[in-house]
């Protein structure tokens, strides 16, 4: 991990640690090759969020058929202050996967209403989302101070247990859990737990199962906002890596695998074709039909949260739902 020196903005309020890979497409590009020579193939949702990925998301959470942003604002906009008081002392704010650091706001100001100052280490993949959403906190709260870094999660997770820090409350939102397996969460849990101490506390947003007939239309909108955010990932093979992918013989399918709790997103062939990506030098080919399994989004229930707590070092101390109780927001506290 090549860490640059980290850079100072305006007064030394923001510091920003940049330990993304010095070549972040070659990456994308390796990982494109393996996935499409996969059987079935396959592709990262990582790669949604490039810059209109990203606007394709943030469209995402206002659609109607999507609660589960709104679900998630509505319990932090509610108990914030019962959330922070939940965990003890002067506290120290961490985010996984910060993006547009929204709900954020609401807890760094229930947190600067019962403490003097703040330290806010919003860890995302994207820089450019860290830089503008830090800015504006900054803005907002003049007793704030901000520690970022621009990093996956696992990478960012070695750079902070190096450091000491006081009394921390972790923040992972948005159902960001949702894109591990059912063993890679609890491998994040318990590598997120090490740079924890006890006492220490992770609110954690969950996306509860429920009936297909609600996760189904969250997932293909009536509208083709998520279609349309499914198959960038395709327009971005052709932008980033010469592909020729011809989109509109594709089309997003996603569904409710109800007996392994996730909602599955594809991209699928609707006839025999051959696709050439000339970065790769590679050419591959589909069969009517055949699809690109490019996301899976998995649901929990209230048990398997306190268990999968356990399991990681944690304790199910508390968990806060929405009023329709779709969507839960859970405070783990480090034991
Ligand atoms: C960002 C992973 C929480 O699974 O609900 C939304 C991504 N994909 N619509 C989710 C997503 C299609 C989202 N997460």
């Amino acid at each position: 991990m090549a860490q640059t020196e980290p850079v100072h903005i305006g007064e030394d309020r923001l510091v920003i640690h940049n330990l993304v890979k010095r070549d972040p497409s070659a990456g994308f590009a390796e990982d494109v090759r393996k996935g499409l020579s996969f059987e079935p193939k396959r592709l990262l949702p990582k790669y949604f969020y490039d810059e209109l990925g990203s606007l394709l998301f943030d469209a995402i959470c206002l659609l109607p058929e999507y609660y589960l942003k709104r679900a998630e604002n509505e319990i932090i906009e509610r108990y914030a202050d019962e959330i922070v008081s939940s965990v003890d002392g002067h506290k120290t704010l961490l985010e996984m996967g910060s993006g547009s650091a929204s709900k954020t706001k609401l807890i760094v100001e229930a947190l600067l209403s019962m403490q003097d100052d703040l330290l806010f280490i919003p860890v995302d993949i994207s820089a450019s989302a860290l830089e503008s959403s830090s800015r504006i906190l900054l803005q907002s709260f003049p007793r704030l101070r901000i520690e970022a870094y621009a990093a996956d999660y696992f990478d960012s997770l070695s750079a902070l247990s190096a450091k000491q820090r006081g009394r921390t409350l972790a923040l992972f939102l948005g159902s960001n859990i949702s894109n591990f397996g059912r063993d890679e969460a609890p491998a994040f849990l318990r590598a997120l737990r090490r740079v924890l101490r006890e006492g220490d506390a992770l609110l954690l947003g969950a996306d509860l199962k429920k009936d297909r007939s609600v996760l189904e239309p969250a997932y293909d909108d009536a509208l083709g906002v998520t279609a349309a955010f499914n198959l960038n990932l395709l327009a971005r093979v052709n932008r980033e890596l010469d592909g020729d992918f011809n989109l509109p013989a594709f089309k997003h399918h996603a569904f409710y695998n109800e007996e392994i709790g996730r909602v599955e997103i594809y991209v699928e062939s609707t006839r025999p074709q051959t696709v050439t990506i000339g970065k790769l030098g590679i050419e591959v080919h589909f069969s009517a039909g055949e699809r690109i399994h490019t996301e899976n989004s998995y649901k929990y229930d209230l048990t398997g949260i306190a268990q999968m707590a356990t399991e990681t070092g944690f304790s199910c101390t508390r968990t806060w739902l929405d009023s329709q109780e779709r969507f839960s927001s859970n405070l783990l506290l480090a034991v």
